[in-house]
């Protein structure tokens, strides 16, 4: 009861005196500060629109030019002498890899590529492809080659064991290609990224590649 009675009378006694001290020169300072604060909140508002507009138009150019990383598919990959129990005396493998520039704008500097065939994760052979070459946009280079000799190392060993895989169905490889690689937007070029492209294929009893590993899309990365 006490406190109900006491709360209007401090409430109106505070309001008092400062409505008796609200003279002309105090409402001319209101009206010039609000008229400030308009002003900030104008030239706000066309700061923050013109950093909308950046933002959008940035956007926009990065949509358009942002690279989009090649893109590697396993067309062929046969190793013809599979059947054969000698079959690593000359043994090889032919294979045929494309790597794609998808970009509208975009052009790849590639430095040499390396190729490689793993089995079991230990190389088995590769070469040397590309030399350096340019790709430009929407361009598909062929990756294609035979390796044989020199290029394709395998023991008796290892042969023992694909024939022992090709009598399950299936021998896996994996092919990966690494190089270098800038890319270039009109006149300017970036800094040199390392790449590195990892296909699994798997050959079947005749030594052709299988249909589930045909034309699929190698995985690529940059390291
Ligand atoms: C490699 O595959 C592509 C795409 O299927 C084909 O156009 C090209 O002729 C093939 N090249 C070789 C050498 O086999």
């Amino acid at each position: 009861m006490r406190y109900q009675n006491e709360i209007p009378i401090q409430s109106t006694a505070g309001n008092r005196p400062m409505k008796r001290h609200h003279t002309a020169r105090y409402y001319a300072h209101r009206v010039k500060e609000s008229l400030t604060t308009r002003v900030s909140k104008l030239i706000c508002a066309i700061f923050l629109a013109l950093l909308f507009l950046v933002g959008i138009i940035t956007f926009v150019l990065w949509l358009s030019l942002r690279p989009h990383r090649p893109r590697f598919h396993v067309r062929e990959f046969t190793i013809p002498g599979l059947g054969q129990e000698n079959g690593f005396v000359n043994a090889q493998i032919i294979f045929n890899v494309t790597a794609r520039n998808s970009n509208q704008n975009v052009g790849f500097y590639y430095d040499t590529i390396q190729m490689t065939v793993n089995y079991q994760d230990q190389s088995i052979g590769g070469e040397t492809l590309a030399l350096p070459f340019y790709q430009e946009p929407k361009n598909t280079k062929i990756l294609a080659g035979i390796l044989g000799g020199d290029s394709l190392k395998v023991t008796a060993d290892r042969w023992g064991q694909f024939v022992a895989d090709r009598s399950r169905g299936a021998v896996v490889f994996s092919i990966e290609f690494s190089s270098s690689i800038r890319f270039k937007i009109s006149t300017w070029e970036s800094k040199r990224h390392r790449i590195r492209a990892t296909c699994p294929v798997a050959v079947g009893v005749d030594g052709l590649i299988l249909a589930t590993y045909k034309d699929k899309k190698c995985q690529v990365y940059f390291i």
